[in-house]
């Protein structure tokens, strides 16, 4: 089973892409955890992308496409992947379907998670994760069940993204509009778009994402 989840900054694409992965034994391929692994190890492709994703604008295609081509040959990802945070403009929806179609693989779906502008911002600046497993968290929404204790890995460093401001969520909600929504267009017209109500509950999304997976 491939997916993708599509969806703005804070709709629930890594939440979601946790719950599935874990449920049914797929891999998460988080472009954004790639690129800020690479900014903390301080390769030549993080010293590029940092200052990017501080500002909230998209790194540049080639380099995404190149690091979601060498991730997707790995042999975990034989028996299925949820791509999270990726593709993100019609170049690297582009460059996927050629990636897939070299190794003989499609997508199944690509299920967009439809959210309201206001509640992002809100999900976003209440949002904290586990320095440790990446693990997602929000001070109301979604708390750990031991204050201050990551539920998958037991790690106590919960740390905020330094991309979580105001500031940067105004630009990433622009570059999404601008760049990343035309691929509504492109996978609807390939029949590959399901929507999902992403205000609802987070096991009820969950849920309208198997049904989705179920039928495809
Ligand atoms: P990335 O890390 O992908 O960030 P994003 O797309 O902005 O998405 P987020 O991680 O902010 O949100 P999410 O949808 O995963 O929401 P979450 O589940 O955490 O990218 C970061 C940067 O990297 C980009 O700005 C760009 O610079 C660069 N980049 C990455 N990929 C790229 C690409 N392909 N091309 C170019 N550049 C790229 O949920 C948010 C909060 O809400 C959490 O606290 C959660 O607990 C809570 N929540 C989730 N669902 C619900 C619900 N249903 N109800 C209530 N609360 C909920």
């Amino acid at each position: 089973m491939n997916l993708v989840l599509l969806g703005p900054p804070g709709a629930g694409k890594g939440t979601q892409a946790e719950v599935i992965t874990q449920k049914r034994g797929l891999v998460q391929l988080s472009t954004g955890d790639m690129l800020r692994e690479a900014v903390k190890a301080g390769t030549v492709i993080g010293e590029e992308a940092s200052a990017i994703m501080k500002s909230g604008g998209l790194v540049p295609d080639e380099i995404v496409i190149k690091i979601v081509a060498e991730r997707l040959s790995a042999s975990d990802c034989a028996n299925g992947f949820i791509l999270d945070g990726f593709p993100r403009t019609l170049n690297q929806a582009a460059a996927l379907d050629n990636l897939l179609q070299a190794q003989g693989k499609q997508l199944d779906a690509v299920a967009e998670i439809k959210v309201d502008d206001a509640v992002l911002i809100d999900r976003i600046s209440g949002r904290y994760m586990c320095a440790d497993c990446g693990a997602s968290f929000h001070d109301t929404n979604h708390k750990p069940k031991v204050p201050g204790v990551c539920d998958r890995c037991g790690s106590t460093e919960l740390i905020r993204r330094k991309d979580d401001n105001a500031e940067t969520v105004r630009n990433r909600l622009m570059a999404y509009y601008r760049e990343t929504s035309p691929l509504i267009g492109y996978y609807f017209a390939k029949d590959k778009l399901r929507s999902v109500d992403g205000m609802a509950p987070i096991s009820e999304v969950s849920s309208q994402i198997e049904a989705v997976l179920a039928n495809s």
